[in-house]
């Protein structure tokens, strides 16, 4: 399974991959999560993604493409991989078709995963996340069982510095001009599964697992 995950913001992309990467044993691979953990560690790369990043717009496309090129080298890609916000526009879309050329691998499928603009908006602005060991929360759809702790360590919940409203609109922005495009790139090359991303976690997964299985029979 070499899959890529495509959708907005908030579409439940992070959501869907780690639940994917468990079922199919293959790592899940997020370049957000990549500049979020350099951040934390205080790298230069983090330090520099940051500055984009906080403006909800994108990382310039050759650090991004270096960094995938490398994490699909290290040993446990080698039977597959989860891609979560990569590629990320046509120009990315383009490039990583060569570097899975030379590497002499192939996508399996893109799902794509359609979420209306104002469930996207209240998802994200909701959103908490456990800066120790990356659990996701939502405020009122899947709130932890004490306010502002981790049910799994313990740990004091944040809000990603880019979840603020204004950092979310312009996020949505940026998808709908160079994000959105891959859509149509990946359906010319006859690769996209599209998924109703509004309905519940377990259902999306369940339908999406639906789907890859009966392209693989
Ligand atoms: P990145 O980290 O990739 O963020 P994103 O694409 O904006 O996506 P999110 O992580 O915000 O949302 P998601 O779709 O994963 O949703 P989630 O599952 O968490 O990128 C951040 C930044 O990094 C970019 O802006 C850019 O600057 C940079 N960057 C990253 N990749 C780059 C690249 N390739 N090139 C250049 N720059 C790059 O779910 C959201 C919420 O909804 C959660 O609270 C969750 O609990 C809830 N939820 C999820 N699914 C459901 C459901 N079915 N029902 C109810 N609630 C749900």
């Amino acid at each position: 399974m070499e899959l890529v995950l495509l959708g907005p913001p908030g579409s439940g992309k992070g959501t869907q991959a780690k639940l994917l990467a468990e079922r199919f044993l293959i790592p899940h691979i997020s370049t957000g999560e990549i500049f979020r953990k350099n951040l934390g560690e205080g790298t230069e790369l983090g330090l520099m993604a940051r500055r984009y990043m906080d403006q909800g717009v994108l990382v310039p496309d050759d650090v991004t493409e270096a960094m995938v090129r490398q994490r699909l080298t290290e040993s446990d890609a080698q039977n597959g991989f989860i891609l979560d916000g990569f590629p990320r526009n046509l120009a990315q879309g383009e490039h990583f078709e060569s570097m899975l050329t030379e590497l002499g691998r192939s996508l399996t499928a893109v799902i794509y995963l359609v979420v209306g603009r104002k469930t996207l908006i209240d998802r994200l602005t909701g959103r908490r996340v456990c800066p120790q060991c990356g659990a996701v929360y939502h405020l009122i759809l899947d709130p932890p069982k004490r306010p502002g702790v981790c049910d799994v360590c313990g740990s004091a919940l944040e809000q990603r510095r880019d979840d603020t409203e204004e950092t979310v609109i312009k996020r949505l922005e940026v998808y709908d001009q160079e994000t959105a495009p891959l859509v149509a790139f990946y359906r010319r090359r006859g690769l996209v599964q599209e998924f109703d991303g509004e309905a519940p976690v377990e259902v999306v997964t369940r339908d999406i697992v639906q789907g890859l299985e009966g392209a693989r029979d």
